[in-house]
């Protein structure tokens, strides 16, 4: 499968960023891209929020908006996979062209805007694959259409609709790329907004799956890396308040560091890959710092070593994610970042991912 991919790989950096994505989520979807899967090293294995990863590295959302692939990612060696962002009813995004590639400076600029198929056909895929009783942790990440007059029935929505079929759900409040949409990380905003999701989530599980009342998989909020320190401290408040269960820190960035070579560094939206690690790794160590390490945190941003990932979870993620990297490396990407992970932890004596995480905070 690498072999087949180095020579698919010019093919693909030819084609525009989103036509080559839409091949490439083709093939999986058809089996073409496959793994020599081994089993992970048990170091990388642990449990968080009761589910069992067999190694902390997963693909972040907006690879797989609409749950088309997410068997076949798995079979990439991912530990888990998020879907989405997922909104209520069909949207087309914005007009293209909307993601560009910053290739010398191993980066994407995107503005897609939640283009997105809609919550009952995400919902009609995972369940067709079995939902939460299938091998594979599955994150769902719901959002809001941009013309809804009530976000925060969105989400609610999102989270009601996907908590019966997803292991885990995140709100995305966090996309640069909808109007208004990340004025929802201020404290009376995302007060409201995650006791209706905990509601919606709380009546799903009664009815759905014959879990207690309260019950329902975790329930996170994934945050932007622009945020003052002065907001994310907001943002751990509201964590221990509504008893929020985990944060994906962080998004894409509106910033553009210094120093960006790629000729679309100035389009507008948001900007990931490697440019981004540094900044997001901060928001994560302030983050962990500031929740006292009481929530797991998913950290995500510019991972594309496992040296990149064991910072991550040394800064205090539980789990890391990546995206853009992957569009860069290939598939062969994952089980590389694994092999070094293992290595790294194995190297400064820990036993586990879990003893690892906020080393550095
Ligand atoms: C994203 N990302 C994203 N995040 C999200 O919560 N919902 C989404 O729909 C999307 N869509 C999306 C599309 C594209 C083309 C990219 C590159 C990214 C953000 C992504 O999940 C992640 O937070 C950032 O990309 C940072 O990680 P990487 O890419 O630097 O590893």
């Amino acid at each position: 499968m690498a072999h087949a991919y180095r020579l698919l790989r010019p093919l693909l950096l030819a084609l525009p960023a989103e036509a080559a994505h839409r091949v490439t989520l083709q093939a999986l979807r058809l089996g073409l891209v496959r793994s020599r899967l081994v089993a992970d090293d048990p170091v990388l294995a642990g449990r968080v929020w009761g589910l069992d990863f067999s190694n902390p590295v997963g693909l972040a959302a907006g690879f797989d908006k609409n749950a088309e692939a997410v068997d076949a990612l798995l079979g990439l060696g991912f530990g888990f996979v998020e879907v989405g962002t997922i909104t209520p009813r069909p949207q087309p995004g914005n007009p293209k062209p909307r993601v560009f590639r910053l290739a010398e400076d191993r980066a994407v600029i995107n503005r897609l805007g939640f283009n997105s198929q809609g919550l009952p056909s995400a919902v009609r895929r995972l369940e067709r694959r079995g939902g939460r009783a299938r091998a594979g942790v599955v994150g769902a990440n719901v959002g809001t259409n941009w013309d809804s007059a009530d976000a925060a029935a969105d989400y609610a929505a999102g989270v009601g609709a996907l908590g019966p079929v997803a292991d885990y759900l995140v709100m995305n409040v966090s996309s640069p790329n909808t109007p208004g949409l990340r004025d929802l990380q201020t404290r009376p905003r995302l007060m409201e907004l995650i006791e209706r999701a905990k509601s919606a989530r709380a009546s799903a599980a009664k009815g759905g799956r014959g879990e207690p009342e309260g019950g329902g998989p975790p329930l996170l909020l994934k945050i932007a890396p622009d945020l003052s320190e002065d907001e994310l401290r907001d943002v751990a408040e509201v964590v221990f308040v509504t008893g929020i269960d985990g944060l994906v820190v962080t998004n894409t960035t509106v910033s553009r560091p210094d120093g960006l070579e790629g000729r679309f560094r100035n389009q507008a939206g948001g900007l990931s890959g490697a440019p981004l690690f540094a900044r997001s790794t901060e928001v994560l160590r302030q983050t962990y710092r500031l929740t006292g390490g009481r929530i797991p945190l998913i950290g995500v941003g510019g991972v594309s070593s496992g040296r990149d990932a064991y910072a991550k979870i040394r800064a205090g993620a539980s789990l890391v994610q990546l995206y853009t990297a992957l569009v860069y490396e290939g598939p062969g990407l994952v089980g590389r970042i694994k092999a070094e992970l293992a290595e790294l932890l194995r190297g400064d004596g820990f036993a586990h991912v879990a003893d690892a995480v906020g080393a550095d905070a």
